[in-house]
């Protein structure tokens, strides 16, 4: 090959290689393998001596032009890419100033949260304060000033989860003991409602929970009678679910009461004709009551013979699935968004 001939096949070679460059980093290659100190040309050029006297001239004008020619051509490429990787960068962090915003997020009250809410506010103009206490309980409060003493078969009722290994501590298993811990620290009259947790140890179903809520309700004075409680309840269910719901109070059976009653409302989901819910009996039984027991008035320092009382005690998630149709309890605690958001109040 003549020094000619190898100019012209190093420009050919070093033009089809730029025009397949697309990129900063394949020109910035090219220049290494064409220019660079072990470039092509650059080699080309360093090997000028070895040629023959008559041919060192025409090789030497043609590297050098080949030289001048390679690098202006890659100068005019590199800025035509550089230009097109700026404009790429620039299109990618560009902000759409009029795209609409992510909407923030808001949480909402639960509905058994609701449901106390609207519990504390009906008995609060029926004149009972809301008070809270503790779900940690001792059996004291929890079974004995309820006049359900230790080794009675009526503790077997509430199957009870026990904290410590005595059975002194236990997690509460109903709200009533918060009875004996108001009157204890109240001269009478009495009246209060006690929302909160209470806890089962018992198998789960559509209407059973382990940990459920309820509502505690207490009256002490002079004249209390069974009267007074039925009024009571009855104004509930009115307020909750509307002048057309029935109420139902049967004689049952709790330790800390005589008489004692359970209290049902007529099932908002059939509308009295039997379903899932109200296991086919066309009535929901909210809790039970009765009037106090005069030992539970006696536990606390109540004189039996002066005061008498009506208690009550609602199951809170109950009252919520007859008000909203919800046919499982378990929907409450299983924290399923698409449950709870049904539940959402506008603030
Ligand atoms: N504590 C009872 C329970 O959890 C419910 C109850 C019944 C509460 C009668 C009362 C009452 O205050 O008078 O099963």
């Amino acid at each position: 090959m003549t020094a000619q001939e190898t100019i012209d096949y190093i420009r050919t070679l070093a033009m089809t290689a730029l025009d397949g460059a697309g990129s900063l980093e394949d020109i910035v290659a090219w220049e290494r393998a064409f220019l660079g100190a072990k470039g092509e040309v650059t080699l080309f050029l360093r090997g000028l001596a070895s040629l023959p006297a008559d041919q060192r001239p025409i090789a030497g004008r043609g590297g050098n032009a080949l030289k001048t020619e390679l690098t202006a051509a890659w100068e005019a490429r590199h800025a035509a890419l550089s230009a097109g990787a700026l404009d790429r960068r620039l299109a990618g962090d560009a902000i759409d100033v009029t795209l609409p915003g992510r909407p923030p997020i808001f949480g909402a009250s639960h509905p058994v949260s609701q449901m106390i809410d609207e519990l504390s506010e009906i008995f609060a103009l029926l004149g009972f304060q809301t008070v809270f206490g503790p779900e940690i309980e001792t059996a004291h409060y929890n079974f004995d000033v309820l006049n359900i003493p230790k080794d009675h078969p009526a503790r077997d009722v509430w199957d009870t989860f026990y904290v410590d290994l005595p059975g002194e501590i236990v997690l509460r298993t109903h709200t009533s003991p918060m009875q004996g811990r108001v009157m204890e620290q109240t001269e009478p009259p009495v009246r209060v409602v006690v929302p909160g947790r209470v806890y089962r140890y018992e198998a789960q179903d559509a209407s059973h929970e382990w940990m459920l809520h309820q509502l505690e309700g207490l009256a002490v004075d002079r004249t209390i009678t069974m009267a007074d409680l039925k009024g009571t309840l009855a104004e509930m269910a009115r307020q909750l679910f509307g002048s057309e719901r029935k109420t139902r109070f049967r004689c049952d059976f709790f330790p800390f009461v005589e008489p004692g009653v359970d209290f049902a409302v007529d099932c908002a989901i059939c509308g009295g004709a039997g379903c899932r819910v109200c296991k086919g009996t066309g009535w929901l039984e909210m809790g039970g009551a009765g009037m106090v027991h005069p030992n539970v008035l006696r536990a606390v320092g109540y004189d039996p013979d002066i005061y008498s009382g009506f208690a009550f005690g609602l199951g809170i998630e109950r009252l919520a699935m007859m008000r909203s149709g919800v046919d499982d309890v378990r929907a409450f605690a299983g924290n399923d968004l698409r449950f709870l958001r049904q539940f959402a109040r506008a603030a």
